[in-house]
């Protein structure tokens, strides 16, 4: 997969380097680029934002660099094809739809993300509908508070998104069982020693019955789910619970 950030702080990308996806990006999995966006002004300060047009206050991100690094970008997009398919652009900002697994699934399959930080009050709208040629412009939010700028936000998708392209996790059932593959929270997990500050590791974790251990952990699955996200119970699909789940 491609992907291009565009950012005036181009040192935020650098976590990209680490761990899982500093690999990715290593084993050619992830062909990651980070634009500044500073490099698309012309002028001796390299302004980037001004005044807003009817007032209010803070500055606005300015079209012209934008309209410059998002052309440069578009041009060079292996998604773009000639029966019309546009690469993603996906715009982080408080007021985008809000960014989940399922999201990040989808976004997982795709050939080229752009991805656009707004910083200050935002970016001239005229900027999202003239990317809209040769873009699909999404604005998505990563949760409901307000950040200082998209950058943050791009290193959560970024990482939520990449772990899910083929070969970038070693184990791909770990991504099986995880919190909200299937609607649910992951079950707690134990490891040694089995006796730790007087606690003691459920005893059926050490029985050796898969059945078991299977229907403890998705006892507990339901049980967290219910406690700390009771919005994700009622979203859940009715045809998913089995007999033992509906005794629970
Ligand atoms: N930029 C500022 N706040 C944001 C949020 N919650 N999600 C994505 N981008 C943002």
């Amino acid at each position: 997969m491609r992907i291009d950030v565009v950012s005036i702080f181009p040192e935020y990308l650098a976590a990209l380097d680490l761990s899982l996806i500093g690999k990715a990006r290593r084993d050619n999995l992830l062909d990651l680029n980070v634009h500044d966006l500073r490099d698309y002004t012309h002028d001796r300060h390299r302004k980037v934002d001004d005044t807003p047009y009817g007032g209010g206050a803070g500055m606005v991100m300015k079209p012209e660099p934008w309209g410059a690094a998002l052309n440069r970008i578009a041009a060079e997009s292996p998604a773009a094809g000639p029966l019309g398919e546009k690469p993603i652009l996906i715009v982080p900002a408080p007021a985008g739809a809000v960014f989940d697994q399922a999201m990040a699934y989808e976004l997982a399959e795709a050939q080229h993300l752009t991805f656009a930080c707004g910083r200050y009050e935002g970016i001239d709208e005229r900027v999202l509908e003239h990317a809209a040629e040769s873009f699909d412009v999404r604005p998505v939010s990563i949760g409901d508070y307000v950040l200082n700028g998209g950058e943050v936000a791009v290193l959560a998708m970024v990482e939520a998104i990449g772990r899910l392209i083929p070969g970038v996790i070693g184990n791909p059932e770990s991504l099986v069982e995880e919190s909200h593959s299937d609607g649910l929270l992951e079950y707690p997990v134990y490891t040694k020693p089995g006796s730790w500050q007087g606690r003691e590791v459920p005893e059926v974790l050490l029985s050796g019955n898969h059945a078991k251990i299977a229907r403890f952990r998705r006892n507990k699955q339901l049980e967290r789910t219910a406690a700390r996200r009771p919005d994700l119970i009622v979203e859940l699909d009715a045809s998913t619970l089995n007999r033992h789940d509906r005794d629970t």
